[in-house]
């Protein structure tokens, strides 16, 4: 079975307030585009179609008008809700009858990379059908994340939630790629002190059963939350950077699915029609007249 897509994108987003009171933080802008954008081009990216996006029961109209139900990506997309931010590892279990027996990725809604080393990772954690593949990233303040710890060999010995002493500077990024089971394992997680089903606790019982691989994502990649107002301006600076000096859009959805061929040139420019009066909708009329196939 083809692996499906979940991006997570509930929560109240309490350390952006005022600014997430009547928006969702996964659909304000990071400089050019919403939020969300981000992680559903890295599922798009590694060749997902399936996608469950799920979201706080008032915020789920907002996402339904901007990405609809994916036809026009050439994608798939559905919805479901959150009722209150009870953990990361519930996706999977609300996400159980979508997923149908599918292996899955989650990605959180908050989460940006970027990078061609990441995207060879990505292919390659699509590659393996059995347990599940976690990635760690160098970071200056690992106790804010999930954190790995290493034995003399190497291999994963633990991840433990934001650590007070952290065993390494290996954050746990927010990209889970999952075997068939996580729906299962998801409800045999009990909730933690501040009352979550944590997802570093689906991750251990994976790590407990020899099932867990650990792909340290390369120098080259770029990671970056978005949580708080500074991480959310330094992102918006990333991609500014970026965009300008290469002349290049990242992460743009129509982009990639059209690099994937699962649409054409006619509904690539229809795509660009409807956004004519942005700098988003030029863009997309420079990449058809770049590539002639
Ligand atoms: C969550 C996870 C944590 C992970 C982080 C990545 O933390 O619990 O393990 O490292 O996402 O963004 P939260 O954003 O809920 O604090």
């Amino acid at each position: 079975m083809e692996r499906k897509g979940i991006i997570l994108a509930g929560g109240q987003g309490t350390r952006l307030h005022p600014s997430t009171i009547s928006v969702s933080k996964q659909l304000m802008p990071v400089f050019d585009k919403p939020m969300i954008y981000y992680p559903l081009s890295v599922l798009m990216t590694a060749g997902i179609k399936d996608i469950l996006i799920i979201t706080t029961p008032h915020d789920q109209n907002a996402f339904k008008h901007l990405l609809q139900d994916g036809k026009r990506w050439g994608i798939n997309i559905e919805y479901a809700v959150q009722p209150s931010p009870d953990g990361l590892a519930q996706a999977l279990i609300i996400a159980e009858g979508f997923l149908n027996g599918a292996p899955s990725a989650l990605i959180l809604g908050d989460n940006l990379f970027f990078g061609i080393p990441f995207t060879q990772s990505i292919l390659k954690a699509n590659q393996r059908k059995n347990g599940a593949t976690i990635f760690g990233y160098e970071v200056k303040n690992p106790s804010d994340y999930g954190v790995v710890g290493f034995d003399g060999n190497g291999n994963v010995k633990s991840i433990i939630e934001k650590p007070l002493t952290p065993a390494s500077n290996y954050a746990v990024t927010g990209l889970y790629f999952y075997d068939k089971y996580a729906s299962k394992y998801a409800k045999q997680v009990k909730p933690s002190m501040r009352g979550e089903l944590e997802i570093t606790a689906l991750n251990e019982i994976y790590l407990k059963a020899g099932q867990l691989n650990v792909e340290l994502l390369k120098s080259g990649t770029t990671w970056l939350d978005t949580g708080t107002h500074r991480s959310l301006l330094q992102a918006a600076q990333f991609v500014s950077v970026i965009e300008e000096r290469q002349g290049k859009r990242i992460c743009c959805p129509e982009v990639i699915a059209y690099e994937n061929k699962w649409i054409n040139r006619t509904q690539l420019a229809n795509l660009a029609k409807s956004l004519e009066i942005s700098g988003y909708g030029k863009y997309l009329f420079k990449v058809l007249a770049r590539r002639q196939t």
